[in-house]
């Protein structure tokens, strides 16, 4: 890319106007692609409006050069934890700290991404721009706060930025417009992609659960066919789903709707029609609950309880995480028109799912690990959005809408022999399956050490024979389980992680690469804490020494995490 933007910037331009007009520089954060194409489908924007652009990653770009930039737009997203992508942490920690030079020549505008169902929501883009501005730039938009289903708002965001600074970033003389450069994106030669995803076929679905379990856990197979998509161990599958149509003919009843009526809505950029009900069924998430949709609906019910959760957002936000649209509108019935309800409703977004499988030994094929999301409710079970559809719904040998979303900040280490420690409870197990068959496929010569944990041994193993060979073939040098519920007493990865104190220190010592996938909320907390205990007891380092070595290993991306 850095190559890529100097050829933008520099060689396009001829001299004489490269004196009056000066750079864009564009920087992204992104964990799993979404803020990288949004950056991307601006830097193209605004070069075709004759801008000359600087697109980098912000993990390549120096922050010490922030002194010389006039013009700035970031495009960020936020973790779960509220904390900066990896690619971000170096530049986050430059903003905050005292090198971080005054800029009052910057003007500035920066585009978050986040999830609001989470507090943090775009944590990362509002520091940013809370620091620039601090700083003494200027901001020449103000800053978008996107949720999951982020497309309208980005291109909104982009169009009118582009528009603002066109004039200030370009000479009048139109005959010296640059060429547009469009930046290409990543390995694979596949056309397929989130807004284009392949038709695949959806062939094996497993119950790899006990049937005793508490869980229901899926192992998907999904052929790719003639789509040329190409994945690597680290990757995502993008799964477009469909909701549940007798979830939405419950819906239309509650709401006294017949189901033909005709809702509108904005979609690909283009204004669409459909029948409420196949808008509802393939349109708009019903299994998902925006913290704003309660907001509106406590107003449109008047009923008290909704008013009173809306009063608080903490409250709120963990009442639409447990609350599908149908529970709410049983709680606190009101009328509403079917386009008032459309109105409201967040646009479906497509699930992404840790690959579980490595196309050096599966091929043309994907193979994913799937925890159907399931609870009650008044009787009835309500199932997750598209882990239903992928768990129940989708018939073998059916068509499933697919992607592949890249993450390059969840990669096996570059050399074969370079050790590596994964630590993946429940479906957190999906990607060292990945990693597994590809460091075989490889003939990869590091060791491999493994950390899986789950409620039970005889129930909830994922992947147990695979594992059991592995070890038994060499190529896994060591494995720790954690079952917490075949005791009294609870145990966990990182419970496991403690007792192997010395030699994970060893191993972090000779150079290995360490992985975590799975839950974000309690899990990867405490693993990393625990890591920290691990580093500051057998490194005999402070407790700030032991958070700068994990920092280090962080930035260096030895320490990698795919938590959700
Ligand atoms: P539990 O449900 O018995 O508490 C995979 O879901 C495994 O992760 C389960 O064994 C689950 O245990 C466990 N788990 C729950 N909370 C955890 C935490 N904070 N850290 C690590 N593992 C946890």
């Amino acid at each position: 890319l850095a190559a890529k933007s100097e050829q933008s910037s520099v060689a396009v331009l001829p001299a004489a106007q490269a004196a009056v007009s000066s750079t864009l520089t564009i920087l992204y954060v992104s964990q799993t692609g979404n803020a990288k194409g949004v950056a991307q489908q601006l830097a193209q924007s605004a070069e075709a409006a004759g801008i000359s652009v600087n697109l980098k990653n912000v993990a390549d770009y120096k922050a010490k050069s922030l002194k010389s930039e006039t013009h700035l737009l970031i495009v960020a997203s936020t973790n779960g934890e509220g904390e900066a992508p990896d690619d971000g942490l170096e530049f986050h920690e430059f903003l905050f700290s005292k090198k971080a030079p005054k800029l009052p020549n910057l003007k500035y505008s920066v585009l978050a991404l986040g999830d609001s169902s989470y507090e943090f929501f775009c944590q990362t883009g509002k520091d940013f721009d809370e620091r620039l501005k601090a700083l003494g730039a200027t901001q020449v938009s103000a800053r978008v706060d996107c949720d999951v289903d982020y497309d309208s708002d980005a291109k909104a965001w982009s169009t009118q930025i582009v528009e603002t600074l066109k004039e200030e970033l370009t000479s009048s003389d139109d005959a010296l417009a640059p060429v547009v450069n469009l930046p290409v994106s990543n390995s694979s030669v596949s056309s397929y992609n989130k807004q284009n995803p392949y038709a695949a076929e959806f062939l094996v679905s497993q119950k790899i659960t006990g049937r005793e379990s508490a869980k229901d856990v899926r192992h998907i197979e999904i052929d790719l066919g003639e789509s040329g998509l190409q994945y690597q161990p680290g990757d995502a599958l993008g799964v477009w789903f469909e909701n549940d149509l007798a979830l939405v003919d419950e819906l239309l009843q509650l709401l006294a709707f017949a189901g033909d009526e005709p809702v509108t809505f904005i979609k690909d950029d283009s204004e669409q029609t459909l029948a409420i009900r196949e808008a509802l069924v393939s349109v708009f998430e019903i299994t998902q609950t925006a913290p704003s949709f309660v907001d509106f609906w406590a107003k449109t019910s008047a009923s008290a309880q909704l008013l009173a959760l809306a009063e608080d957002k903490n409250a709120l936000r963990e009442f639409a995480a447990n609350h599908q649209l149908v529970d709410i509108l049983k709680l606190a019935p009101a009328k509403v028109t079917p386009q008032e309800l459309i109105d409201t409703l967040r646009k479906m977004t497509p699930r992404l799912y840790s690959i579980a499988s490595s196309q050096a030994e599966v091929d043309e094929e994907v193979h994913l690990t799937v925890g159907l999301v399931s609870y009650e409710r008044d009787g009835k079970t309500r199932l997750g959005g598209a882990s239903g559809y992928l768990a129940q719904r989708l018939e073998e040998g059916a068509k499933v809408k697919v992607f592949i979303e890249h993450n390059d900040n969840f990669r096996l280490p570059e050399s074969d022999d370079t050790p590596v420690i994964m630590i993946g409870p429940g479906t957190g197990v999906a990607p060292f399956r990945a990693f597994m068959q590809e460091r075989e496929a490889r003939d990869a010569g590091g060791d491999n050490w493994m950390f899986f944990g789950d409620q039970t041994f005889t129930q909830d193993f994922l992947y147990q024979v695979e594992w059991q060979n592995y070890l038994k073939s060499g190529l896994l040098t060591k494995m720790n389980v954690a079952f917490s519920r075949d005791q009294a007493e609870k145990i966990y990865v990182q419970d496991r992680l403690k007792e192997q104190a010395k030699d994970v220190f060893a191993w972090l010592e000779r150079g290995a690469h360490l992985y975590v996938c799975g839950d974000a909320n309690r899990m990867a907390k405490d693993v990393h804490n625990t890591l920290l205990e691990i580093i500051a007891q057998e490194g005999g380092l402070s407790t700030e020494q032991a958070e700068d070595y994990l920092k280090t290993l962080r930035v260096s991306k030895r320490y990698q995490k795919d938590v959700y």
